[in-house]
């Protein structure tokens, strides 16, 4: 394994080539901070152009977020552009600033970012500020989606190559993909479809993901089964409807006038404004509910059910014994990374059988307003975050 100071340092992509005695130059212990930052200084004068980009995207930043500069990266360790959120409060804590070159772990990928899609909730999970085993991880990067090429592998990855395209779900207790670059373990990983660009590969991950493992894992989703799919505009749901359709499921589909006709393009045989219509008081004996919405939807859903029939929630758990009151099979869980499950989806998507479907796309410095439209009602799908031109 290459590490920093080596040919692959973090470097603006351009043509320009840093000579090999200044990213080889090596200095007693001591001096190591400073020497970094000397090191990272010298060469960004020798790479104007991309300076100049990475200046242009600070300067068009929101006059709130206050860009910090590369040479006032405190944390040693070569800088990288990132979005980090120094504490729980929501899209105001976001900064627009350097991070350290993430740790690259055994059995980790380090991938240049090209885009990452962002969850409206991921702001409020414990996991955003919090390592596996509880410490604090503040502050932190946003963005689990992430889609990019490879630029080296840990010693035991043997799985992908530098230059790959890959695309995957970042782990939760650890530093997204927010940034010019991200360590994910090489597990949660595939090749990124080849019909499509970065930031359509970016909304997929973690939804499509949630989908699949909603539908199919959880619920064993089969051909002459009904579905009703909350939330059916959203991230999850939009995806889920596409799935359960290539599986041939009967899908019906609750979702905001506005989005009704969208939904029904994705091929939802039914969709209801949620706004206009009580689902609960027009459907019965369906077999599986996924509710991505949670609280009051959660409850009025159960009646909807079948007996023996089975609501997959993935917003919070369900209370014991409340499934089996309405003879029903209740499901909470967490999406985990899967690189089977990506590669299936990836080819559905070259296949054209599945679509991402995006809100909105927004450079990695706008990350603040990012979040605050993914907080509002706002078009179909997700909003990702452009990290490479
Ligand atoms: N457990 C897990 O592993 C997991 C994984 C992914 C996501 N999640 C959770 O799943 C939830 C959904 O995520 P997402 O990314 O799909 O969110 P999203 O993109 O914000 O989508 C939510 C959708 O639901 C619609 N909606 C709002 N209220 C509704 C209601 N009462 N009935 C029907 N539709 C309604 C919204 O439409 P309008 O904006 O038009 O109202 C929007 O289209 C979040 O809570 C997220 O944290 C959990």
């Amino acid at each position: 394994m290459r590490g920093v100071g080596s040919s692959n340092l973090p470097v603006p992509t351009n043509s320009f080539k840093v000579p090999p005695i200044l990213l080889n130059l090596r200095l007693p212990k001591f001096f190591d901070s400073a020497v970094k930052a000397l090191k990272w200084r010298l060469i960004r004068r020798l790479l104007p152009v991309a300076d100049n980009a990475a200046e242009g995207d600070a300067a068009s930043l929101p006059k709130s977020i206050a860009p910090v500069t590369r040479e006032k990266s405190s944390e040693g360790g070569i800088p990288v552009k990132a979005i980090r959120t120094h504490g729980r409060g929501g899209p105001k804590e976001l900064f627009f600033e350097d991070a350290a070159l993430p740790e690259v772990r055994p059995g980790d990928v380090l991938i240049r970012v090209q885009a990452t899609g962002i969850t409206p909730t991921e702001l409020t999970w414990d996991e955003t500020y919090q390592n596996a085993d509880g410490t604090p991880r503040v502050p932190s990067i946003p963005g689990h989606e992430v889609s990019g090429v490879v630029e080296r592998t840990a010693a035991d990855v043997a799985d992908f190559r530098p230059g790959d395209e890959v695309y995957g779900l970042a782990d939760f207790p650890r530093d997204g993909a927010a940034a010019e670059f991200a360590a994910v373990q090489a597990t949660n990983l595939a090749f990124k479809p080849r019909s499509i660009s970065h930031p359509q590969a970016a909304a997929l991950p973690l939804s499509a993901l949630t989908a699949w493992q909603a539908l199919f894992e959880h619920t064993h989703l089969v051909s002459s089964q009904s579905v009703l799919i909350h939330g059916g505009a959203g991230g999850v749901g939009s995806l889920a409807v596409q799935l359960a359709r290539w599986r041939s499921a009967r899908v019906v589909a609750t979702a905001s006038a506005r989005d009704t006709a969208f939904v029904r393009s994705l091929g939802a045989d039914d969709v209801i404004d949620y706004r206009a219509t009580p689902f609960e008081e027009i459907l019965r004996d369906i077999d599986v509910v996924v509710d991505t919405i949670g609280g009051e939807t959660r409850e009025r859903s159960w009646r909807v059910l079948r007996k023996g029939g089975v609501l997959v929630t993935l917003v919070s758990p369900i209370p014991t014994g409340v499934a089996e009151q309405h003879g029903v099979r209740g499901v909470f869980f967490i999406v985990r990374g899967d690189r089977g499950q990506l590669e299936q989806i990836s080819t559905l998507v070259d296949e054209g059988k599945l679509k991402p479907v995006i809100a909105e796309v927004l450079p990695l410095a706008r990350a603040r307003e990012a979040f605050e439209h993914a907080a509002a009602s706002r078009a179909p799908g997700k909003i990702v975050l452009q990290v490479a031109a």
